[in-house]
């Protein structure tokens, strides 16, 4: 038996699953925090929360380009949509996920640009301070990045519905290509 780094057309390898499901984990702390002070307001619980907005949502930025990158170079060797309607939208539903994945952050890190504020995600000096606010950066962001967000928070929740009925109901072994056993006979 061996490990199944990159994916094949019956399955996705570890490395896909390791940034699929590590991903997953963090958008989870993400969203909470941002369910929490919607919900509940900005109590010290909250601000412990959602304290790590701009840093995790970095380096979710960060994956979502190895994510990219990683997906094209197994572009060809990774599990083919199936055929019909079902194959189509869930292709278009995964490109979506991923533009909403890229649009997100990258808005918000334009917006920590643009602020002059300066950017230190995880300590990490990344923008310095100029105290000058570049209005046309920070716009776009102010405008859309939380409703941006929501939208693919709902993508996500039908993503992992789809997924659910694919394993029990429609049981033709799609949930299984990121769920099953990454171990393949040598
Ligand atoms: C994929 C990563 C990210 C996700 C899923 C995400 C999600 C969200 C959500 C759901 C909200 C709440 C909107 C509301 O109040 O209705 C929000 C707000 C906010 N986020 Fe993010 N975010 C991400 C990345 C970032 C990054 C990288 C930064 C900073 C560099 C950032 C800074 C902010 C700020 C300052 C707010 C409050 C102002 C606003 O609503 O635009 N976020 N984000
Ligand atoms: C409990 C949570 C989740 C479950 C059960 C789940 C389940 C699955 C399954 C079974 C597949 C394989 C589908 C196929 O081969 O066509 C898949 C693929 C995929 N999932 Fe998820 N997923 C979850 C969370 C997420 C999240 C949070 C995102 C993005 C924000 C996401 C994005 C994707 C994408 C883009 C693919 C296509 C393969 C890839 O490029 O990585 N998933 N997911």
């Amino acid at each position: 038996m061996t490990i199944q780094l990159r994916d094949t057309p019956e399955r996705y390898g570890l490395v896909t699953r390791i940034l699929h499901w590590g991903m997953a984990i963090i958008f989870a702390w993400q969203f909470l925090g941002m369910i929490a002070r919607v919900t509940l307001g900005r109590t010290p619980l909250v601000s412990t929360l959602v304290g790590t907005h701009s840093s995790v949502g970095a380096l979710l930025f960060v994956l979502v380009v190895l994510r990219i990158l990683w997906g094209l170079l197994n572009s060809l060797r990774r599990p083919a949509y199936q055929q019909g309607l079902l194959g189509f939208f869930a292709k278009v539903g995964h490109w979506t996920l991923y533009a909403l994945m890229f649009i997100v952050p990258l808005l918000a890190l334009v917006r920590a640009y643009g602020s002059g504020r300066g950017f230190q995600p995880f300590g990490i000096p990344l923008f310095s301070a100029t105290g000058e606010q570049i209005a046309w950066l920070t716009a776009p962001a102010n405008a859309v990045h939380g409703l941006l967000a929501w939208v693919l928070l709902a993508l996500i929740g039908g993503h992992i519905l789809m997924a659910l009925v694919h394993r029990y109901i429609i049981r033709d072994g799609v949930a299984e290509r990121m769920l099953s056993d990454v171990r393949q006979a040598a």
